[in-house]
């Protein structure tokens, strides 16, 4: 494993009092940021812990993983379905300890305002008709950061973000993210307007998380670390293809890898299953599979009685796309 390499794709998480992130380079000129007060990340693993521990990354996926984190840039991963797109966001999240990763999916409605910040003016406005209101009620209240605006609050270390399924997006929404990444900030305006800018608001961390946003403006520190997957069914512009990190992810292709990702995720479970991973192969000459209905049929097929397990695994392991079955 080339030394350079911060995330490596391990499994493991930090060994105790140990800073993965201490050998990682400044940043370089053109993508350092300033944003402060400085702020400590939340507490917790990745979110998604049995994905994270058991991911076996390609050789290309970690050093591209890396190439991100170095240079503070996005990294978009592409590839068919289930080929470990998403979760690679949890397992780096999870071996270099940034703490939960914040998971924004994206449909053809999602707009950057959505994962920036949200603003309730109406319930604001409910609150101050009451009789009970208070005088000077707190407009911070009533503004949550969303994932994006959440990853770009000024933390000492990277948070992690999950820009899921961007090729679903409207048309616009890549430009206006790589103007947001190219800045590293932000502004609400509903906040710039009043006569004093500061307010505690709520974010991406649930109920209870709140910080101080000043003047209005959020500003990155640590740039977060940005996947945003597609399944390759969309060309993205050349402007934003140039500032991300790019890969693609391929089906394993050997029985090999495929034992290894059936064995760590199922351990003493997935003895015996060498007839399914090559019927897995098999299958996959004539359409699209995905690494986790081979999964599923480990699991499932123990209970069958071995004349069945065959039939039994084709119908858990329907193509997803080229031939259709015929029984
Ligand atoms: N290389 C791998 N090592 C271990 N597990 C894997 C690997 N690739 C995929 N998996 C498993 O397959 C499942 C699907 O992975 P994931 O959801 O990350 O795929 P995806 O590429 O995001 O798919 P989609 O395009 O459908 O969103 C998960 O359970 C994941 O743990
Ligand atoms: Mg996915």
């Amino acid at each position: 494993m080339p030394d350079w390499l911060i995330y490596t794709g391990s499994r493991n998480g930090p060994e105790d009092g140990a800073d993965p992130l201490g050998r990682l380079p400044d940043p370089p000129p053109w993508r350092a940021f300033d944003g402060g007060p400085v702020l400590p990340s939340p507490p917790g693993g990745s979110g998604n812990e049995h994905q994270a521990t058991t991911y076996r990354p390609s050789d290309d996926a970690v050093q591209q993983a890396n190439a991100a984190l170095y240079l503070r840039r996005p990294l978009l991963v592409t590839g068919p379905p289930g080929t470990g797109k998403s979760t690679l966001a949890y397992a780096v999240a999870h071996e270099l300890g940034l703490g939960p990763v914040l998971h924004w999916p994206i449909t053809s409605r999602t707009t950057l305002r959505d994962g920036l910040y949200q603003y309730d003016p109406l319930t604001r406005l409910y609150a101050a008709g009451r009789a009970d209101a208070p005088a000077d009620e707190n407009i911070g209240r009533y503004i949550r950061l969303g994932p994006l605006g959440t990853a770009l609050l000024p933390y000492a270390r990277p948070r992690v973000l999950l820009v899921d399924e961007i090729d679903k997006s409207d048309i616009d929404l890549p430009n206006d993210l790589l103007t947001i990444f190219e800045k590293g900030e932000y502004e609400i305006p509903e906040l710039t307007r009043r006569a004093d800018p500061s307010a505690e608001v709520m974010t991406a961390d649930g109920p209870g998380a709140r910080v101080t946003v000043t003047a209005g403006t959020v500003r990155c520190n640590a740039f977060p670390f940005v996947v945003m997957t597609s399944n390759g069914e969309r060309e993205f512009p050349p402007a934003f293809l140039r500032r991300c990190v790019t890969v693609e992810l391929r089906q394993p292709s050997g029985a090999a890898e495929l034992s290894a990702i059936v064995r760590e995720h199922l351990g003493p479970l997935a003895e015996q299953s060498d007839d399914l991973v090559r019927r897995f192969l098999e299958r996959s000459t004539s359409g699209t599979l995905a690494t986790d209905q081979l999964l599923n049929a480990v699991y499932l097929c123990r209970h069958a009685a071995a004349a069945d397990r065959r039939a039994l695994a084709d119908r858990i392991m329907p193509y997803l796309t080229g031939p259709i079955d015929d029984d």
